[in-house]
């Protein structure tokens, strides 16, 4: 019997016929507002912490006096904005609609940010929603609640060793108004792309990211008065100091006991989420966890990139450029282009895929800490880059190497896979991360499905802050032929794609 993440994705696979028959005119007015809205007598404003001025948050004819840049809002209004803050505006006829430092299938902004603090000199303990229209705080909750989310999260080190941390949670129908059941799939995509931004910026504030993926799932969510069937918490990010994190010994992810499954409404985002639920007594550890990820093509030619100096300045600047590209040329990129990109979406991870082949770095980049998205298999579709044959390549993160999978033009494939879309057509790579579905059930039960969208979400975001800094275009692709893929990358069934990056030149 199929497990329900096989059963999810499966009913939410596009091809052809599938996208025919559903296609419909989009209601605007139904569109749900992208902003949450709380009646809260505290807000905090943080605009006057932010490290540049005017900001498009100041009123008419106001001038703010700066706040302490040292102070802990200071740290905070930088994180929350360089994370998912208003960093651009498209206008229309008679309205406008703002961007963010994270980009979003569709521009529909699913995920909401709360920040849990204690021991402020700012802020009274308590949690908080990000207002991201006025980059604000809002008062959720008084009170210290990291007892709470230590036990919320089989007491994870990096929360007690934290004063703040970031809880980020999904509305559905933000997502879903447009993409129906497959937007689930973006809400964590998108999810994983916010959390790009913590994970590259937060070293600027001194601050260790830790995702945390295994918690109490009801216990989180009613700790933010949610309504599990509309908003929902997907992840923890605790931020210990640099000098806290470096002794944290991490524990092993956790895997969910199979329990019963498979109802009417399996193939539902809301089932999906919630047959993943943990609770007090349905977990254990993982065994399975950070072991070297095997040679997959052993027989292939094997291109090793070169190493790319890890020189990274100016993170925030490179967050605030940061745009989907619209149009690409065609023209090449460079292979030191594409192996910096590499490099940097999965650096976090080096460690732990193959100590051997960590290089001396500054601890600034070193984010051994992370989890290991040892699920995702990632892939690059070569069209146009300097001294690399054009065709299909298979990524080895650990050893920063290219395996051959298949070799030609299949430009024309991935246009149409990619469901026409011209930046499929006009790019010089794509990176496409897959993975063994069944396999990654089997190791964290059907909770596996959140975290693979996560940590490809993730390291989209890396990829798309990389490409920015080296001017190059880059967009991310949610839609996609899901067989069609598999037959083009030569996969087995069992395998699913989970997302695609273009990268290119802008056009
Ligand atoms: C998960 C995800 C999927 C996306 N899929 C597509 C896509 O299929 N086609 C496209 O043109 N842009 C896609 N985008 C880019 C968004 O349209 C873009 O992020 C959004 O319009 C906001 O613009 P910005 O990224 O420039 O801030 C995707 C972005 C994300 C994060």
């Amino acid at each position: 019997m199929l497990s329900t993440a096989e059963n999810y994705h499966e009913a939410t696979k596009y091809t052809e016929e599938s996208l025919s028959q559903t296609a419909k005119q989009l209601d605007m007015s139904q569109q749900p507002s992208p902003f949450k809205e709380f009646v809260s007598s505290t807000r905090i404003r943080m605009a006057p912490y932010l490290p540049f001025s005017p900001t498009p948050f100041d009123q008419e004819g106001e001038s703010l006096e700066k706040g302490d840049p040292a102070s802990d809002l200071g740290k905070i209004s930088r994180l929350l904005y360089f994370t998912n803050g208003i960093t651009g505006v498209i206008q229309y006829p008679g309205a406008a609609h703002a961007l963010r430092a994270a980009p979003s299938a569709g521009a529909l902004y699913p995920t909401e940010i709360y920040l849990v603090c204690r021991n402020s000199e700012d802020l009274a303990d308590g949690i908080y929603n990000y207002q991201i229209a006025d980059h604000s705080l809002v008062l959720v909750c008084e009170g210290n609640h990291f007892s709470d989310l230590s036990a919320y999260s089989f007491n994870h080190p990096a929360v007690e060793a934290s004063q703040f941390i970031l809880l980020l949670t999904g509305i559905y129908q933000r997502s879903a108004w447009r993409y129906e059941q497959r937007a689930y799939r973006r809400i964590l995509l998108d999810t994983g792309h916010v959390l790009g931004n913590i994970t590259s910026y937060a070293a600027e504030e001194k601050l260790a990211a830790h995702p945390i993926y295994d918690f109490h799932d009801e216990a989180i969510n009613q700790l933010l008065f949610l309504n599990d069937e509309e908003e929902v918490c997907q992840l923890l990010v605790a931020l210990p100091p640099f000098d806290r994190a470096e002794r944290l010994s991490l524990p092993p992810r956790r895997v969910i006991q199979p329990g019963p499954q498979d109802e009417e409404d399996a193939a539902t985002m809301i089932a999906l989420q919630k047959s993943g639920y943990f609770n007090e007594g349905n977990s254990q550890p993982a065994t399975a966890t950070a072991e070297a990820m095997e040679v997959k093509y052993p027989t292939a030619a094997v291109m090793t990139l070169e190493q790319p100096e890890l020189v990274w300045s100016g993170i925030a600047q490179t967050i605030v450029r940061r745009r989907s590209t619209r149009k690409y040329s065609g023209d090449e990129i460079g292979a030191n282009q594409l192996s910096l990109l590499l490099w940097h979406a999965y650096q976090p991870f080096r460690a732990a895929l193959n100590p051997d082949a960590v290089p001396e770095v500054e601890p600034m980049h070193t984010n051994d800490w992370l989890c290991l998205p040892c699920d995702l298999e990632t892939y690059v579709v070569v069209h146009n880059v300097t001294n690399v044959l054009a065709g299909i390549y298979h990524y080895e993160p650990g050893a920063h190497t290219l395996r051959t999978v298949r070799m030609g033009d299949f430009v024309r494939e991935t246009w149409h896979i990619c469901l026409g879309q011209e930046l499929a057509r006009d790019a010089s790579a794509m990176i496409v991360h897959t993975a063994d579905l069944p396999k990654a059930i089997e190791r964290y039960g059907n909770r596996a499905y959140r975290s693979l969208h996560l940590d490809a979400g993730h390291l989209g975001e890396r990829l798309n802050l990389a490409a920015v800094g080296v001017g190059l275009g880059v967009s991310g692709i949610g839609g996609f032929f899901d067989d069609e893929v598999n037959e083009t990358l030569s996969l087995d069934r069992d395998y699913i794609t989970v997302y695609i990056t273009t990268i290119g030149q802008p056009a």
